[in-house]
């Protein structure tokens, strides 16, 4: 019997515990394995029922994902499940930890459950673009009723082990042992003359109207198909049976298996676990965080101060007067009633920040003790130096002194300290409490366990953080700027902000460029190119001037009522803004361009060449160290749709020769813009991929 299943016999009953660790996946081993141990039980003379129970963290955090894309290898996950539930003894699944995918399946399969009050339960296999693949659309809604295993199904969310038991997807909660608990749950079933119980032979529950629930069901997966297709799955029972929805789950899971949205979303999976495994972190502790100082008390300021106190930090936030104090306390304190109100804090940790974790200070003496400071002050050199002359002056030696700058050269910052090798960026993204995206801004003279404390601070706050280098923007608003000039570009020779929108949003983006603009505030884009054109911009650059005019008319977007869109009937109902197009135009005649048209499939088709080149580059220069890190800032900071995997997946996805082509072509009319990445030439020269560069680690 393979190492990953180990066979005790207690009494009357074989206990089959599993040891795959982290997480107990079903890999082919622990397959084979307890489809040996089933044999063997039922060989075993006296035995009258299986327990089945993991070791370590968790029963069965589900099907193997490292085995997919590869052929399936015996035993197959729904055959093994057959067997458990058609075996004449009694199965019971004891369970603790995550039971998920796969591995609520298996426990499905089992006669009874019985789990600690702390399990948690789930099918998430549509966060990896799939549908549960071994009888989950057909067993649990025999338990639950259609709607619940829809919601269970559709959203991927797992749920814990009091909802589970009210749904009738766990018999019994114990606190405990999981394999006492297991074991006497089970002797208890065989004293009481229990009989075996196939969740598959129960009758099927009221059917819903399939159609309206599957249109209804992709509508709000905003481009994402996997979820409608739980709906198909669950359908097929009541044309046929048991059997029949068996077979259709499998073609459906082995359909969506082959897809683009599959790749992309186990990408983002092992790429949002890959992306804090630095060898430069290796073995290298972080300082120790404790108390935090926040300068600077506006939007970002009380939001990185709001997630430090969600965290459990200490706070002392800094601020000009005590008026102005006061405001950002207002703000923090909004943010904490928003986290208290969707149930992110209890009332008691609610009361606890604002007695005495948040401290509004005004003297920078006050800052003495804090382990670590962010500045999150105006973006201008000169007014973060003075900051920083301050921190070097009044911090403990060994604080880490870091800058939320989303710009600005932190090499230069540093220098202006006695202290470089304690200076990092922690650019945070908008507002700090709520987006996961940290990008971890390492300078030149920045010590290791300096740039492990950012990751670590990134942890303990819930953050996603990944690793930049030192450039204008660094990984994401230097993407960012590229991306948007082409918009830009486009909105000059024809296109208009609205149709770019709706194009980029149909791609799968969570906002079209221009309603983000406006929701992150004009004014930022507005600073940029003002300084960009003080430094100079090379006379080859386009320069698009249409959105200073709404600048100087004090439009900023959403915070001002009014920006590309008007914002008149509230945030939802936003409608064009009728001043923009004017301006548009007179930019366009001013410039003597003749506008053209553009079709959706070209707006996306230079957005999306636009960015992969900027992030070849990006990458290239090492200010990302590998695509995928690119690929999760993009997905956290700057809402690319997840089943797409991210900008570098998407193109070794649609293809890197064809892309450079497309960029070359484009060449020919503005060729400073496209000028190719040269690590996207060499990689279609070797015939290899953004994610052989994943792979080289
Ligand atoms: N297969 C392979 N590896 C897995 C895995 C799985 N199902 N689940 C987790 N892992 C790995 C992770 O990649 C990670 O590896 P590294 O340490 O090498 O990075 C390790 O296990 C620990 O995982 P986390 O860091 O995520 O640990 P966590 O405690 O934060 O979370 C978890 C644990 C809740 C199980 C989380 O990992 C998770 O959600 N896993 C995925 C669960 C899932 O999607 N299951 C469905 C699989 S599809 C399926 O089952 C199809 C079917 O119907 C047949």
């Amino acid at each position: 019997m393979s190492d990953k299943i180990a066979y005790a016999r207690h009494g009357d009953i074989a206990v089959l515990t599993v040891k795959n660790p982290p997480v107990n996946a079903l890999s082919q081993a622990v397959r084979q394995g307890l489809w040996d141990g089933m044999n063997k039980a039922e060989a075993d003379t006296g035995v009258r029922a299986v327990l089945i129970v993991g070791e370590g963290r968790a029963f069965f955090a589900g099907a193997d994902i490292k085995e997919f894309g590869k052929p399936p290898l015996d035993p197959h996950l729904p055959d093994l499940i057959r067997r458990i539930e058609a075996s004449p003894l009694i199965v019971v699944a004891s369970m603790h930890g995550v039971s998920l995918g796969g591995g609520l399946e298996v426990a499905l399969g089992c006669h009874y459950r019985i789990a600690v009050p702390s399990a948690r339960v789930g099918l998430p296999e549509v966060h990896l673009g799939l549908i549960p693949g071994a009888g989950g659309t057909q067993r649990l809604p025999r338990l639950t009723g259609v709607d619940a295993a829809l919601d269970v199904m559709t959203t991927g969310r797992p749920i814990g082990a009091a909802q589970a038991h009210d749904l009738g997807i766990i018999d019994v909660i114990k606190d405990g042992d999981p394999a006492e608990n297991g074991l006497a749950y089970a002797q208890e079933l065989l004293d009481a003359g229990a009989i075996r119980r196939a969740v598959s032979e129960l009758p099927l529950p009221a059917a819903i109207d399939w159609d309206a629930t599957f249109d209804a069901t992709l509508a709000r997966s905003k481009g994402q198909i996997s979820p409608a297709w739980c709906v198909r799955a669950i359908e097929a029972a009541y044309a046929g049976d048991f059997e029949a929805g068996m077979k259709a789950e499998r073609q459906i899971f082995f359909d969506l298996m082959q897809t683009d949205q599959r790749k992309g979303m186990i990408h983002a999976f092992f790429s949002e676990r890959a992306v804090g495994n630095l060898p430069e972190l290796k073995g290298v502790a972080p300082r120790e965080v404790s108390r935090i100082g926040v300068i600077g008390g506006g939007t970002m300021g009380a939001g990185i101060a709001t997630a430090a106190l969600l965290a459990g930090l200490r706070v002392h936030l800094l601020e000009m007067s005590p008026e102005a104090g006061e405001v950002a306390r207002g703000r923090i304190e909004s943010n904490l009633s928003g986290a208290l109100r969707r149930g992110k804090i209890s009332a008691d940790q609610h009361a606890a920040i604002l007695g005495d974790a948040l401290q509004v200070v005004t003297d920078y003496d006050a800052l003495a003790e804090a382990d670590l400071v962010i500045e999150a002050v105006f973006e201008d050199m000169a007014v973060k130096k003075v900051v920083f002359a301050e921190l070097d002056r009044v911090c403990k030696p060994g604080a880490v002194l870091a800058s939320n700058t989303s710009y600005l050269d932190i090499n230069e910052i540093a220098a202006t300290t006695s202290r470089p090798g304690d200076v990092l960026g922690l650019h945070f993204f908008s507002p700090a409490h709520v987006m996961k995206l940290l990008e971890v801004v390492v300078a030149d003279a920045t010590a290791p366990d300096v740039a492990a404390t950012g990751f670590a601070l990134g942890k303990a706050l819930g953050k996603t953080s990944v690793r930049a280098g030192v450039c204008d923007g660094f990984i994401g608003n230097r993407i960012l700027s590229t991306y948007r000039t082409c918009a830009d570009h486009m909105i000059l020779d024809g296109a208009s902000p609205y149709q770019i929108d709706a194009a980029l949003e149909a791609f799968g983006f969570a906002m079209g460029p221009f309603a983000v603009a406006d929701l992150a505030g004009l004014d930022i884009g507005w600073a940029v190119r003002k300084r960009k054109r003080t430094e100079g911009l090379d006379p080859r650059a386009r320069d698009a001037a249409y959105a200073d005019k709404l600048c100087e008319d004090g439009h900023f977007g959403q915070k001002t009522g009014k920006g590309y869109y008007d914002y008149a009937a509230g945030p939802k109902a936003r409608v064009p803004n009728p001043d923009v197009m004017p301006l548009i135009e007179a930019e366009r005649a001013a410039q003597g361009i003749t506008p053209r048209d553009f079709d959706d499939e070209e707006i996306v088709r230079r957005y999306m060449a636009s960015m992969v080149n900027e992030a070849a580059k990006v990458v290239g220069e090492g200010i990302a160290r590998r695509p995928l890190d690119v690929d999760m800032t993009l997905l956290f900071g700057y809402g690319f749709p997840r089943y797409r995997g991210g900008p570098l997946k998407w193109a070794d996805i649609v293809g890197l020769e064809s892309l450079l082509s497309d960029i070359k072509g484009y060449a020919e009319a503005d060729p400073y813009f496209w000028a190719p990445a040269p690590l996207l030439e060499k990689l279609v020269a070797e015939g290899r991929t953004f994610d052989d560069l994943n792979k080289e680690g």
